[in-house]
């Protein structure tokens, strides 16, 4: 099996050393249109083709887009930047008006907005996700889940040697899970049958067209979407069914509260009940339009992510057989076999500690493969980074979390290399990494909000995966990341599962 894959990871791995060493200028600058015919062809590559570009260059890059069309864009991944534009001199560096066009489908959510719109999301989100219960709820809805619809669906595909696409049912799980905390509706799009939700099948395509945005000029992208033409095409329609879902879940909302008859959330952990009570009072002419902005944020803020980081992490360990093995003798060690079978792991907040070799593999996984992968900013007066340049106002960063992770000077010679070990101390505790350094969940006042939250789902997934089943990457099956806003697998996640025999 491994061999199969060697020849395929060869061609790969020659063709990133040879684009990276070459010294050749990677982008050409053209009279006119600038860089942008170079870009747009690597644009379905993009994270690894902006590494190479960043290398080079020795942590920033100065894009140049087409004569008057105000699309330059600087690419940095250089830490003290990093450090500069989201912690130090924050104030300076909102997202921007610019973003708000390019993700118009995010509305006026807590990921597009800056001031006062997203302050106000920002502190209500907090003060549910902190609540001294949550945590109860969210280890008691993961575990179920996993306990009534995982298990069974891993359980029948191993039973009939069925492949299937593994990211898919992490995408499935993670939706179910954030529409039963916060819709306190569980659409059970993980079962058996794989059922078909359209909201779900949207998405990814849009994620891919807002990276085309920031590299086509706007009035192009405008134009196609007005003869609905290519990937605005796409776009559009996407755009009807996520709001037609949004707008049913509104609905279902309102009768939930207007009859009181909450399933299994307590008032004060209701965070769609209080959104809607937000959007009376900030948009008392259209609650709705925000009301649906604040919800497919927090969708697409816990889903896309959670997925993602767990489908590379399992690609890992099946690339690392000797990580796996240690996860799994840690499991053992930590766990008794009854709460083990019955998924209910990590009962209590502080559990979340216990698994340091699986933390620092999660966090090792998160270096290499960020679920958000770009962090998009415009200044707001004209300034001079650390780095020396220069930066106008509303000019155009992106921040490249991803290339951050492969910078040797940042990371170390070994920066490519998997290496759980980089994350635990001497003394066999978490070595921890200044978040400008490790910027995974972004760091300084706009940092996720839902990193706890994240662990808590990937442990006790993880515990639940690796105890029972052993997984393996269908021979041949492309992983390679897709030029995206997210960093899904392009091709998905082709696996078969095996049970582990007990004792094994
Ligand atoms: C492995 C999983 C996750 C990763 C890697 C991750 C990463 C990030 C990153 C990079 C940002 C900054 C985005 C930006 O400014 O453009 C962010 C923001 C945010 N994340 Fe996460 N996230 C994860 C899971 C979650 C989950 C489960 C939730 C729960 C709903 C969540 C909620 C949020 C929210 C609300 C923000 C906005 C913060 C703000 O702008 O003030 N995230 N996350
Ligand atoms: C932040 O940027 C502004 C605008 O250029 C500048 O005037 C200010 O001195 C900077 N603040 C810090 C803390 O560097």
């Amino acid at each position: 099996m491994i061999l199969a894959f060697l020849p395929l990871s060869i061609v790969i791995f020659l063709y990133f050393c040879k684009i990276c060493t070459s010294n050749a200028p990677l982008l050409t600058d053209w009279p006119l249109v600038g860089m942008t015919p170079g870009m747009l062809k690597n644009v379905h590559r993009l994270h690894d083709f902006l590494t190479c570009l960043l290398q080079q260059s020795h942590h920033n890059f100065q894009f140049h887009g087409p004569f008057l069309a105000n699309m330059d864009v600087l690419f940095t991944c250089d830490p003290a930047n990093v450090n500069y534009i989201l912690s130090k001199n924050f104030t300076n560096y909102p997202k921007g008006p610019e973003f708000g066009k390019i993700f118009d489908i995010l509305g006026e959510g807590i990921f597009s907005s800056d001031g006062h719109l997203w302050e106000v999301q920002r502190r209500t989100t907090m003060s549910i996700f902190n609540h001294a219960q949550f945590y109860d709820m969210l280890q008691k809805t993961v575990g179920e889940k996993i306990e009534k619809a995982l298990i069974p669906l891993l359980d029948h595909v191993s039973k009939h040697g069925i492949e299937v696409d593994l990211q898919d049912i992490f995408q499935r799980l993670a939706f179910d899970n954030i529409c039963s905390l916060v819709l306190d509706h569980d659409l059970q799009s993980l079962s058996l049958d794989l059922p078909y939700i359209p909201y779900q099948k949207v998405v990814p395509d849009v994620e891919e067209a807002m990276l085309y945005r920031h590299f086509v000029p706007e009035s192009i992208w405008k134009l196609q979407r007005w003869i609905k033409s290519g990937k605005e095409k796409t776009l559009s329609k996407a755009r009807e069914t996520i709001d037609e879902f949004l707008y049913t879940c509104i609905s279902m909302k309102r009768k939930q509260v207007a009859l009181k008859n909450s399933e299994h959330i307590s008032a004060e952990l209701d965070l769609s009940a209080a959104y809607m009570e937000l959007a009376y009072k900030e948009n008392p002419e259209n609650p709705d339009k925000f009301f649906r902005d604040a919800l497919v944020n927090i969708m697409v803020g816990a889903r896309d992510t959670t997925s993602t980081a767990l489908s590379w992490f399992f690609w890992l360990l099946w690339k690392n057989p000797r990580t796996e093995s240690k996860i799994l003798q840690e499991i053992k060690t930590n766990f008794n076999t009854e709460d083990l079978n019955n998924c209910n792991l990590f009962k209590k907040k502080e559990e979340m500690h216990k698994l340091v070799y699986l933390h620092a593999a999660l966090c090792e996984s998160l270096r290499l493969f960020p679920p958000v992968p770009l962090n998009h900013k415009a200044p707001k007066q004209p300034d001079i980074l650390p780095s020396g340049h220069r930066v106008g106002k509303n000019s155009k960063i992106l921040l490249s979390f991803y290339s951050m992770g492969r910078m040797e000077d940042i990371w170390g010679k070994d920066c490519l290399e998997f290496k759980p070990e980089r994350w635990i101390t001497e003394k066999g505790d978490i070595k921890h990494e200044p978040s400008y350094k490790f910027t995974a969940f972004n760091a300084g006042p706009r940092a996720c909000l839902g990193k706890d939250m994240a662990f808590t789902q990937m442990k006790i997934l993880a515990t639940t995966i690796i105890h029972r089943y052993s997984i393996q990457v269908v021979a041949g099956h492309p992983i390679v990341p897709k030029g995206s806003v997210i960093l899904e697998m392009k091709y998905g996640f082709r696996i078969r599962v095996e049970k582990r025999s007990e004792g094994k």
